[in-house]
């Protein structure tokens, strides 16, 4: 068993009308609880690291993470995928490391800020995508620019500077034909991290209507949801309960990104969402007992809280059940369609 390419699992969504969380990690204990939530739901996975995963677990530490959560899961197809590479390099490295998927986020200028032309984004997204498919490793690109810059990349971008860097309907169609890409990054109104909105969030806000629009003009496409966290108000009281400070917040409620799936959105990426679920238990046990010092005492509950929350995601996007149905396919199989599809 080994890790698939990204496109057979967004192909087989796209087939059967569901759509694939993509979770982000940093240590063993987040591998463990998606692979723990994924038996437990027969889920197809996918799972994510960004360039600051990549660097906190030195690459090495995390590709035998990796092959060891395929190796305890031969019945679930796993996908290993660069979130946000912000150059050809940081993808091309990320293959090298054995990744079966890569995003090439032109979006951006390398600097993981600066909103970048539409020249430059075609550009460095299809030397990725020639290299990457010549190998069978899945991309996706993203056009448009999140709001917010709280976590990991992103332009800052607030109110009408946020409203006009949201994806073009249609420029994402020049975009898919200039590029190739195997699954589009679409800007709708989210953004990173627990801050999102300041209240439940409306249409004016969350524009879902853009990814209708996307679809209806490229009904082909797997569209990905980055900032797709819901922020549950349950896991935020938990970390308040015990000693935290996070103020009020709101995130993307479970029922619109269920709306996004019924129009294309294949990908949906969540990491937040963990960090909550995560921080919540340790405080938890650190407040109850404040001589705890083993750090299985509070990493075993908090890799359970991640489990729960990533359990239910999956069977909100409608993966689970769908682990057994997927075809292994290589990457030199998926080379070769590459080939046959033209490129
Ligand atoms: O891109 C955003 C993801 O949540 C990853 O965040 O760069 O802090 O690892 P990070
Ligand atoms: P959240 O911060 O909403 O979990 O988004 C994660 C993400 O988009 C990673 O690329
Ligand atoms: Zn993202």
């Amino acid at each position: 068993m080994a890790l698939i390419p990204m496109r057979v699992l967004l192909d087989h969504a796209a087939e059967n009308n569901y759509g694939v969380g993509a979770f982000n990690v940093n240590n063993m204990e987040q591998i463990q609880a998606i692979m723990m939530a994924a038996r437990e739901t027969d889920s197809p996975v996918i799972v994510q690291a960004s360039r600051g995963a990549r660097s906190y677990t030195d690459d090495a530490y995390l590709r035998h993470l990796m092959l060891a959560a395929v190796e305890l899961n031969p019945e679930i197809p796993v996908v290993m995928h660069q979130d946000h590479g912000n150059s050809p390099a940081t993808c091309f490295s990320a293959i090298q490391q054995g990744f079966t998927s890569v995003m090439m986020d032109g979006s951006l200028e390398a600097d993981g800020k600066t909103p970048s032309s539409y020249e430059y984004n075609v550009d460095v997204t299809r030397k990725v995508v020639e290299v990457a498919h010549t190998l069978g490793v899945t991309v996706e690109a993203e056009l448009g620019c999140l709001g917010g810059i709280e976590d990991g990349q992103g332009a800052g971008l607030t109110g009408e500077e946020a409203l006009a860097h949201l994806t073009d309907p249609a420029q994402a169609a020049q975009f898919v034909a200039d590029t190739g890409c195997d699954a589009l990054a679409v800007a709708i109104g989210t953004s990173h991290g627990a801050y999102k909105f300041t209240k439940k969030p409306t249409g004016d806000v969350l524009r879902m209507d853009v990814i209708q629009e996307i679809h209806k003009r490229l009904p082909n496409t797997h569209m990905v949801m980055h900032g797709s966290s819901s922020v549950p108000k349950e896991l935020v009281d938990i970390i308040n309960e015990y000693g935290g400070t996070i103020p009020e917040t709101y995130g993307v409620p479970v029922e619109e990104i269920q709306r996004g799936i019924a129009s294309g959105v294949r990908k949906v990426n969540v990491d937040t969402d963990s960090r909550l679920a995560i921080t919540g238990a340790i405080r938890k046990v650190f407040a109850d007992d404040t001589k705890v010092f083993d750090p299985r005492t509070y990493l075993k509950p908090a890799r359970a809280a991640m489990a729960e929350v990533v359990k239910a995601r999956m069977i909100a996007f409608g993966q689970a059940g769908h682990a057994s149905e997927i075809r292994r396919v290589t990457l030199t199989e998926m080379a070769n369609r590459y080939v046959d599809m033209g490129g």
